[in-house]
């Protein structure tokens, strides 16, 4: 097979070819101003990814990891509480809520969104945790300890269902850390408030990771931090900064955590493009619902709600014969991924924690079955037909249709 045949699961040479004339000059002004941290191109990009995010503030920082963990600092987890997100999401979600001290705790996902299922976090909360009005705080009965947080994740670019969650955190005087590191530019439409919410606006803080394979991605690490909040904002400045207020002056111990100034230069000019190059991620994943839906009647496909407009980081399909799937597709010199194979309540660092397979069952399930096909702006209806050709094909490979349940429509 020919290496033009090969279609790659992400193609980020071809993205950066597009816009290299563009992107030069960042890297000449950097090297003739020797301006490599902060300065006028982190603040500018700064303002830009705000706006973009309908956020008052963002803060750059080194990467998405540092962004969950500066923005859970600021909003001011402690070292022994208890921190709730989803075991179906990237290991750096639960990272950093151990490097901020606190403890992660899991509630599973939706079966359809595969984002925190709002249902289940409020069954946590009711059955294990309770309200203690003295303190004013929520407390986990067993675990002895304060629950103090929530991080929903926005997988796969699409944003978790924020109304129920928000009110929950409400109730409960919980902190919500949006994780948003996959979902630059995807909108939620609040009935509570009638109107289209971005990612990274609805929660105290949002935490996004510019790694480069994101839709909106530096040539390196880099990651921001997006909140309305001044303070918080202010205490996000000085986190990054080894606790600087002004040079030299240290309010607390902090962190190197800055974002490069040619990251950001990059930044600022592929932010311009994302809202096209979202576009085209959303014409693909909605050209691939129509032929899948034409060639497998039991191959499930991403569901969107009527209350989401997703990005579409990733285009995840389902089948009980994910194995066999992917293998065929590696063979026919189609890239693909699964994102995550593994939910994070039973990776290593956690089985001291004793949690066991079975805890979350939507979630094992889903890791067991899911695979990202190609998605990048790039793809071309051509790239797009031989995969869905070769994914018709698999019926007559394997000897018998795919297994998963029936087709969700959206
Ligand atoms: C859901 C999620 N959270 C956090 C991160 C961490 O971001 P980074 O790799 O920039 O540290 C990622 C990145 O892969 C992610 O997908």
């Amino acid at each position: 097979m020919s290496d033009n045949q090969k279609i790659p699961f992400l193609d980020l040479v071809g993205l950066h070819e597009e816009i290299e004339k563009e992107l030069l000059p960042v890297f000449q002004n950097t090297l003739r101003t020797a301006g490599f941290i902060g300065g006028p191109m982190v603040e500018g990009f700064e303002r830009d990814f705000a706006r973009f995010s309908d956020a008052a503030h963002c803060l750059g920082v080194a990467s998405g990891t540092d962004a969950v963990l500066f923005a859970l600092l600021a909003a001011g987890v402690q070292p022994g509480d208890i921190v709730v997100t989803v075991p179906h999401t990237f290991i750096a979600t639960t990272e950093a809520i151990s490097q901020a001290g606190a403890r992660p705790d899991f509630v599973d996902i939706d079966e359809r969104t595969y984002c925190m299922d709002p249902a289940k976090l409020q069954e946590y909360l009711e059955r294990e945790c309770y309200f203690d009005r003295e303190t004013g705080k929520t407390f986990h009965r067993t675990r002895k300890a304060p629950v103090t947080a929530v991080v929903p994740v926005h997988i796969y670019g699409q944003t978790a269902d924020m109304d129920a969650i928000l009110e929950l955190a409400h109730r409960y005087k919980l902190i919500v850390v949006e994780d948003a590191c996959q979902a630059h530019g995807a909108e939620y439409f609040s009935k509570k408030e009638n109107r289209w919410r971005k990612a990274g606006s609805m929660g105290h803080a949002a935490a996004f990771s510019f790694y480069p394979g994101k839709n909106l991605g530096a040539c390196g690490e880099a990651g921001a931090v997006t909140t309305d909040d001044e303070a918080l904002a202010q205490k996000v400045r000085m986190l990054r900064d080894h606790g600087q207020s002004r040079k030299y002056y240290h309010e607390m111990e902090g962190y190197n955590g800055r974002l490069d100034a040619i990251q950001a230069g990059i930044l600022q000019i592929k932010l311009r493009h994302l809202a096209e190059w979202n576009q085209k991620r959303r014409q693909i994943a909605a050209r691939y619902n129509e032929s899948l839906r034409g060639v497998s009647a039991s191959l499930v496909l991403p569901f969107e709600p009527s209350w989401s407009r997703g990005v579409y980081h990733l285009y995840v399909v389902r089948t009980e014969e994910r194995d066999q799937l992917q293998e065929h597709l590696t063979k026919a010199g189609i890239g693909t991924g699964i994102h995550y194979p593994v939910p994070v309540h039973l990776q290593k660092p956690y089985r001291a924690m004793g949690f066991q397979q079975g805890d979350f069952p939507v979630t094992e399930k889903a890791a067991a079955q899911i695979l990202s096909l190609p998605m990048f702006p790039g793809l071309t209806l051509a790239q797009q037909n031989r995969v869905v050709e070769e994914i018709a094909r698999i019926e007559k490979i394997i000897g018998s249709p795919l297994t998963a349940q029936p087709v969700v429509r959206a």
